[in-house]
């Protein structure tokens, strides 16, 4: 079997070392918030060349602490993707806020021609989601936010390391949200997240958030790292083994990135002349390949017949987010028709570090046979 994702080639390779970080941590008797957090947090923000960088548990309260920051009221309009993860969706509508969708490009991202006409007064934020390790157009999304005085948040959840012309995602807007979730570029081994910003000020609110709204930065405040909440906040640490995890892997990410790259590489080779419709290319991007995305008519028949070989592969996202019942209030008249097609035909092949190019090669032999009995 070809699995879709797999993080045992990972773990058979590194178990002395993980073991050994999990021994280390568990005797110094620090479960949370001790140096390992603390030495990853300024790694990670040095790394992605922000001025501050929060460790949280999740990519989901990545976007919802960044959101809570910005002090939106009930009724505030954030406006995102229509082909994006639920968590996005999840995090604006916890937040007290109203998901608003725009559809997408034939890239599968955010649509920026559409973003202006779904402006109102009560729009206070838009979310670009930098999708399948793609960065959406930052000039013309910065440019919107600066004409309608809007915040950005960057949903970066699955493209850690992606850039756009030249500038690392996760650095454009107010807040940057990442995701370490173990399928991601940096995947670590339990639930994790991280928020990225430029700003002081929202730093240390979001620093409050995370931690029950309690004061652990500004020492001149007499409620200073007392069990005081200064606001309303919630509970999202990242624990001392997994950030020390994360700290190994992140000296390694720029090899998973590379190494990710080159598998991508193979797949444009062997499946250019597939009638298959291969991932978009920009000179403006660097892509970090978190998800290989292809698109086909017939995707259901190509994906079970890969299959009946043994191969995996995975549909995201197989519905809209304004198809989904859970959402359905918010999005009675949306229509999408570049997400509804697109959910209709895409399907992501076997891609991530330890994958072997033997394998990748298998992949293709396999599909280019299927495709070619498709279109005779
Ligand atoms: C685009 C996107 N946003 C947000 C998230 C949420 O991240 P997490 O699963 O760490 O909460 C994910 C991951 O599933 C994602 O893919």
């Amino acid at each position: 079997m070809i699995n879709f994702w797999s993080f045992e080639e990972e773990y058979r390779k590194y178990k002395p070392v993980f073991n050994r970080i999990i021994n280390n941590t568990l005797k110094k008797g620090l479960i949370f918030f001790g140096p390992n957090l603390n030495q990853f947090e300024k790694k990670f923000t040095k790394k992605y060349k922000s001025k501050f960088g929060i460790a949280v548990r999740s990519g989901t309260d990545a976007l919802m602490i960044s959101l809570m920051a910005l002090n939106l009221k009930k009724g505030d309009e954030v406006i995102t993707a229509s082909n994006t993860a639920i968590p996005t969706i999840s995090a604006i509508v916890n937040s007290g806020a109203k998901p608003v969708l725009v559809d997408i490009k034939k890239d599968y991202l955010l649509d920026t021609s559409k973003i202006e006409k779904k402006i109102t007064k009560k729009t206070k934020v838009i979310i670009p989601v930098h999708l399948y390790g793609q960065s959406c157009d930052m000039d013309e999304i910065m440019r919107i936010s600066k004409k309608y005085k809007l915040n950005i948040i960057e949903d970066c959840a699955q493209a850690q390391g992606a850039k756009y012309k030249n500038k690392f995602v996760g650095t454009f807007g107010s807040f940057g949200c990442f995701s370490f979730y173990p399928t991601k570029v940096l995947g670590g081994y339990s639930d994790g997240g991280f928020i990225l910003t430029n700003n002081f000020k929202l730093y240390s609110l979001v620093k409050k958030i995370r931690f029950y709204g309690i004061d652990t930065v500004n020492k001149k405040n007499k409620f200073y790292n007392k069990y005081y909440s200064n606001v309303h906040g919630l509970n999202s640490r990242l624990d001392e083994i997994n950030s020390k995890i994360l700290d190994f892997k992140l000296d390694k990410i720029d090899n998973f990135i590379s190494r990710r790259r080159t598998i991508a590489k193979l797949y444009d080779k062997e499946l250019k002349n597939t009638n298959l419709i291969l991932p978009t290319k920009n000179k403006d991007k660097f892509d970090v390949y978190h998800l290989y995305t292809v698109f086909h008519k017939k995707r259901n028949l190509i994906v079970n017949k890969l299959l009946q070989q043994k191969i995996k592969t995975r549909v995201i996202y197989p519905f809209p987010i304004h198809k989904m019942k859970g959402y359905s209030t918010f999005f009675k008249k949306d229509k999408h028709m570049i997400s509804e097609i697109a959910s209709k035909g895409i399907f992501s092949l076997p891609l991530y570090p330890e994958l072997s190019l033997k394998k990748v090669k298998i992949i293709c032999i396999a599909l280019k046979k299927i495709m070619k009995n498709i279109n005779a």
